[in-house]
């Protein structure tokens, strides 16, 4: 990737450097559930601080609806980059209105700011050029210069991602560097047997990632709401577990394609709620009730999966293997991370939703080889497309 780094940008004392973080945290009210993405997102921004810039961070939490909105502010998160960081964060409570400019202009080398939420304005979602530019109008005029480093984020083509680099100078920042960098590692010539976990909701989700990968990877192992849509296809009553009827038949032809590539469990945790209380037994696929869902694959599966993913050299995992912040329906998931962290090779966790699984089950990150900031964004990086928010620091 020809892409400046922050040393490109020379020196930067008392220059002001927008930064795009990717600081979309899980909250339960106003209590960050886990911060990982706000550890991975200090040391570009220390780097800055140390380089003597004045730093305005901007990011988005959540998908408000383009106005403000008190339960997607990002003030619990200045509390806690604050603290992250061992420095005061001067939070603005607007994105680019009364408070951001007197933020910003009361900015000392060194010091940093964070902006509100930057989806408070519809503007930077927003699928017509013009809008968008005029919100990145406003926020260039905040920066001399410009650093992209939410990498979770590099997938949307959004004001504060995309349309600000076209207008500053610009460089990616070590997270987005490095996320790149493993990325690489899995599309360009990945040690075999590679391996490939998938999980979460929706299968219609992960149909260009699945039609992609089925074409690279030895092997496909599907789990998490989304196989449920696999086992109907294949024939097995599924009782009340989550189905995409209407990919039954793209999902017949993946599994015609890959013959055994693809291997899905053999046993699931079936419920009659989605819920720690209810009634739940593990059952044969061959077997679930009529009355019961799917929450989680089997104890028979998971030997199965870490069997398969013990001989992987390069394994690449997005999405929980069942419902894994209820502990009854966490263990499928366990089973999955705990393989791949004895794997000898490449281990990558990719995206928010299975990263924060794996700290919440008590994994070491270290235990990882790389623990991905972006689920979306990876996935549509290992399918092949085009990230608008890499793609426009190449220029
Ligand atoms: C994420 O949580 O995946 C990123 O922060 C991007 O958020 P989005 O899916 O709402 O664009
Ligand atoms: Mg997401």
């Amino acid at each position: 990737m020809t892409v400046a780094s922050i040393d490109d940008l020379g020196d930067l004392r008392g220059k002001r450097v927008l930064v795009r973080s990717d600081l979309n945290v899980p909250l339960d009210g106003d209590k960050i559930t886990d911060d990982g993405r706000i550890r991975a997102s200090v040391p570009t921004i220390r780097a800055l601080s140390h380089k003597g810039a004045r730093v305005v961070v901007t990011a988005h939490l959540g998908r408000p609806k383009g106005e403000p909105d008190p339960r997607y502010s990002l003030g619990p998160v200045a509390g806690r980059l604050s603290e992250l960081l061992g420095a005061p964060v001067a939070f603005a409570t607007d994105l680019v209105g009364e408070s951001a400019q007197a933020t910003v202009d009361g900015l000392q080398d060194g010091q940093v700011a964070l902006l509100e939420n930057v989806r408070f304005d519809a503007r930077e979602t927003s699928k017509d050029d013009a809008e968008r530019g005029a919100l990145a109008d406003e926020l260039a005029a905040f920066a001399d210069a410009f650093v992209s480093d939410g990498f979770g984020a590099v997938h949307r083509k959004h004001a504060s991602v995309y349309d600000v680099a076209r207008r500053l100078p610009h460089a990616a920042g070590g997270l987005v560097l490095a996320e790149v960098d493993v990325l690489r590692r899995l599309t360009e010539d990945p040690e075999r047997p590679y391996a490939v976990v998938l999980g979460g909701a929706k299968v219609s989700d992960k149909l260009g990632v699945i039609e992609n990968l089925l074409g690279k990877a030895d092997m496909l192992l599907i789990g998490g709401g989304m196989v449920f849509t696999f086992l109907a296809a294949q024939g097995h009553e599924i009782g009340k577990s989550l189905l995409e009827a209407d990919q039954i038949e793209t999902v017949k032809g993946y599994l015609a394609q890959a013959g055994d590539r693809i291997v899905l469990p053999v046993d699931v945790v079936a419920a009659t709620a989605v819920s720690g209380d209810a009634d739940h037994d593990v059952v044969s696929v061959d077997s679930i009730p009529a009355d019961r869902l799917g929450l989680d694959i089997g104890p028979e599966s998971a030997r199965l999966f870490a069997d398969r993913l013990a001989g992987a050299r390069t394994i690449f995992w997005n999405g929980p293997m069942g419902v894994s912040e209820i502990p009854a329906f966490a263990e499928g998931t366990r089973a999955v991370a705990d393989a791949l962290t004895k794997v000898d090779g490449l281990s990558v966790v990719g995206g928010g939703d299975s990263a924060a699984a794996v700290r919440s089950l008590g994994f070491a990150e270290d235990a990882f080889g790389h623990i991905s900031t972006g689920g979306g964004a990876s996935l549509e990086y290992l399918e092949g497309k085009t990230l608008p928010g890499i793609a426009v620091l190449e220029d």
